[in-house]
Formats: structure tokens, C-alpha cells, sequence
């Protein structure tokens, strides 16, 4: 592959900095540099710099991409996302514009037991080619990077299918995925009477089945009443650390159910959702350097008004990341930018710091920090160019499809033109 450089973008936003998550006014600061210039090769940024610099050694055998004033960012990562499932819960979303809320519909065999019945209706190949249609989505909105997880099975063998499917689509598609097992999602309805059985299940035959599989990085359970407490959440994440997996959790969505100090005593990289917590347990998330992974697009899908305290997060010094959460039950979005606008009229995030949040943050947060994330040497050259000269425009005007070109390790593999 020739090398490539690209020239003067309005902005590149760089996200240099310290070699580890952001916090405070870190998350301020976007390493822009005004009329900029990068040198890729071999998929790898070797240099940023003014587009002067830039230009003036470039290999013989180099090939332009005039970025014509545009802004260029590091792809997004997307931390938390569920993007294998079968069909859609449309009907819900009309119940629920009708004005049943999320629990009644859940309550009544609807919610997540649906989209498992559909999950485990479709083949491997059904549910791929689906999930492909939507992963085109993401590309479109600017992200090269997201977590995946699985957890509409609930079973060995049907979380073993969504497990594979994840694989299919790293090895099909330019985007990356972040494999995460989330076996204990909900509780299936053949265990409805005897919900520890199905505990025991996870702990005793999927956990040790993926973890020998390699199918997942990452462990993560929905700490919820009515779907796991605090003790079965505990066991089962303490198995998964046994099995070499990281954990990610579900934590305070719909009640406060504790799982926050779970998340800070157990050293779980991540909570996430965290609409119901409170201050005593954002210290908690600090003092451990547990990463709060915020869902606005869920809380807004949802139809519900209490979003997370990022304000009171970022003062307490938690490296707060933000993800789309997708997935068709409560936050049907791919769309960080959509994520964006979210953070700031809602949790007010300044754009700046959103970007942050859904860069390197993100990626530090997949474990991926010193690879993707940010545009400095040595770093993948996976990159998105918007079609606006001012970052802040990405979340300022929402709604609007501003992703012009994304590009993955060099090579461009979506263009709006
Ligand atoms: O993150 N909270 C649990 N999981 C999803 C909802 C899944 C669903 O409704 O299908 C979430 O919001
Ligand atoms: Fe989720």
C-alpha cells in the first residue's frame, strides 16, 4: 500500500496527550492543530503536523487526500454496544409511544426475553448478514472501532452462535470489534422458576466453553432487579476474572441496585449506564479507577429524564467514556455523533469533552489505548473526516450526516461521495 498523507483539514483533532485515560480538564484538551496534516504508511501514522510540515518531505510515491478545510478525528470507539440480536422491537417502540414504559413491556414476556426468542430463531448466517447491515451503520457514522457483546442467547450453544458471529464480523468487515460475553443479560424464560440453576449454568459451562474459546475479551452482567443481584452478579464476575476475562457491568439503569461499589470493589474496568448513582459511589468508581461508560441515547429512547451526572463524574476524576449503547430494545442509535449532542444538552458535556469520551477514552477502556484512540505516530491511521470546519458542529448540529470519508489503518473503506 503507497503511503498517504492527508492535507489540510480546518482542524485535526489529535487527542494527544498522556499515555493513559483522560480526567478533569484532560478531557478539554483536543490537541487540535489548525490547518493539519498526517502521514500514514503501512496503516500507521508516522507523522501530524501543520499541513506545511507535513507537505514538505513527503515520499516520492506518496498519494494526496485533500481534506478541503474539513475537520479529520480519530474514529470513534464505540464502548458498549449489543449489535447481534434477531429482528427489531418496533412494536415495542409504538407500545411505548403509546405509553407503556420499558419495565411493564419487559414484564410482560416482551423486552429483552423478545429479541432472545428472535436470536435464537435465526441461523449463524441469518443473524450475520443482519448484523453486517447494521455494522455498515456505524462505519457511516464515523466508528471504526466498538464493542460487541453478546447476551440474546442465554444459552451454551446460542450464546456460542452470537459469540461466533462477532468473530465473523471482525474477520468480514473494517471495523473492529471488542468481543464481550454477557450470558448473565436476563434471566431465559425456561428458568424462570429457578433463576440460580441458570446461574450456575453460566458460571459452570459457558464461562469456562468461551473463555476456552477464545470468543470473548470481556465479561459483562446486567446488574437489575428482576435480573441479577448483587450476590449472583459477584459470583459470576469473580468466575469470569478466574477464566482470564476482564469485566464491563450494567449498573443502576432502571434502579439502584448497588452494583457501583460491586464494580469498584471487584475492579471491573467498567460501569456502565449509572442513571441512578449516586455520590458516595462515584467516589467509590474514583478511588478504584473504575470507567463510567454513560448511554444518554438509552435514557432519551427510553423517553425517561434522568440522565447520568457527568458533571459530578468528570469533577469526582472518573475518565468518563461515552457509548451508543445499540441495541434494539432501549437505544436503537449506532450514531455517536447523535451520542454527542446527547452529552451536551442533556448531561452538559462540552463537545470537547464528548470527544474525548468517545475517542481515546473509549479505547483505553477496551484495552486498546495504545493503539487506536488518538492520531499520534506510531498509532493505526483510522481516521474520519466530517464535513464542517469546527469539531464542535459534529454534536452541534444533530441529526445531520456530516461523516464525509472514514478511513481504517490508511485506507478509506466508506465515502458519503
Ligand atoms: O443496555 N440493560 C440491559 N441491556 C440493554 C437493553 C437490552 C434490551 O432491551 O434488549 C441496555 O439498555
Ligand atoms: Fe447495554
Amino acid at each position: 500500500m503507497k503511503p498517504r498523507a492527508i492535507l489540510h483539514a480546518s482542524q485535526l483533532v489529535t487527542l494527544a496527550g498522556p499515555k493513559r485515560p483522560r480526567v478533569g480538564a484532560e478531557l478539554s484538551a483536543l490537541g487540535i492543530i489548525e490547518d493539519g496534516g498526517m502521514l500514514v504508511r503501512d496503516g500507521v501514522i508516522v507523522a501530524t503536523g501543520s499541513s506545511d510540515q507535513i507537505a514538505r518531505d513527503l515520499p516520492n510515491d506518496i498519494e494526496v487526500i485533500e481534506a478541503h478545510g474539513r475537520v479529520v478525528l480519530p474514529g470513534f470507539v464505540d464502548a458498549h454496544a449489543h449489535p447481534v440480536f434477531g429482528g427489531t422491537r418496533v412494536d415495542e417502540f409504538e407500545m411505548r409511544a403509546r405509553g407503556a414504559t420499558y419495565e411493564e413491556i419487559a414484564a410482560s414476556g416482551g423486552g429483552i426475553r423478545s429479541t432472545v426468542r428472535k436470536t435464537r430463531a435465526a441461523s449463524e448466517a441469518e443473524l450475520l448478514a443482519q448484523a453486517q447491515k447494521r455494522v455498515q451503520w456505524f462505519l457511516r457514522s464515523g466508528t471504526t472501532t466498538m464493542e460487541a457483546k453478546s447476551g440474546y442467547g442465554l444459552s451454551l450453544e446460542e450464546e456460542l452462535k452470537i459469540l461466533r458471529v462477532i468473530r465473523q464480523l471482525n474477520e468480514t468487515s473494517a471495523l473492529e470489534f471488542v468481543p464481550t460475553f454477557l450470558g448473565a443479560h436476563a434471566i431465559p424464560e425456561e428458568f424462570a422458576d429457578a433463576p440460580e440453576q441458570y446461574v450456575t449454568l453460566v458460571i459452570d459451562e459457558m464461562l469456562p466453553t468461551v473463555a476456552e474459546q477464545g470468543l470473548a475479551e470481556y465479561c459483562d452482567i446486567f446488574c437489575e432487579r428482576g435480573y441479577f443481584d448483587l450476590a449472583d452478579s459477584e459470583k459470576i464476575l469473580k468466575a469470569a476474572q478466574s477464566h482470564g476475562l476482564r469485566l464491563r457491568m450494567h449498573v443502576d439503569q432502571l434502579t439502584n441496585s448497588g452494583g457501583a461499589f460491586l464494580a469498584a470493589r471487584i475492579g471491573a474496568a467498567t460501569a456502565d449506564h449509572l442513571e441512578q448513582t449516586n455520590e458516595a459511589e462515584i467516589a467509590a468508581l474514583a478511588e478504584a479507577g473504575v470507567q463510567p461508560v454513560l448511554l444518554p441515547a438509552s435514557v432519551y429512547a427510553l423517553g425517561k429524564t434522568r440522565y447520568p451526572k457527568a458533571r459530578a463524574m468528570i469533577d469526582a476524576g472518573l475518565a468518563v467514556v461515552l457509548g451508543t449503547d445499540f441495541n434494539p430494545g432501549s437505544s436503537p442509535t449506532p450514531s455517536i455523533p447523535m451520542v454527542l449532542s446527547l452529552a451536551c444538552t442533556q448531561m452538559k458535556m462540552t463537545p470537547a469533552e464528548g470527544i474525548t469520551a468517545s475517542t481515546i477514552n473509549a479505547a483505553y477502556s477496551l484495552n486498546r489505548g495504545e493503539r487506536i484512540g488518538s492520531l499520534e505516530a506510531g498509532k493505526a491511521g483510522n481516521f474520519t473526516v466530517f464535513d464542517c470546519a469546527d469539531y464542535r458542529e459534529i454534536a452541534y448540529w444533530f441529526g445531520t450526516p456530516l461523516v464525509h470519508s472514514v478511513y481504517v489503518e490508511g485506507e478509506c473503506v466508506c465515502s458519503a461521495r
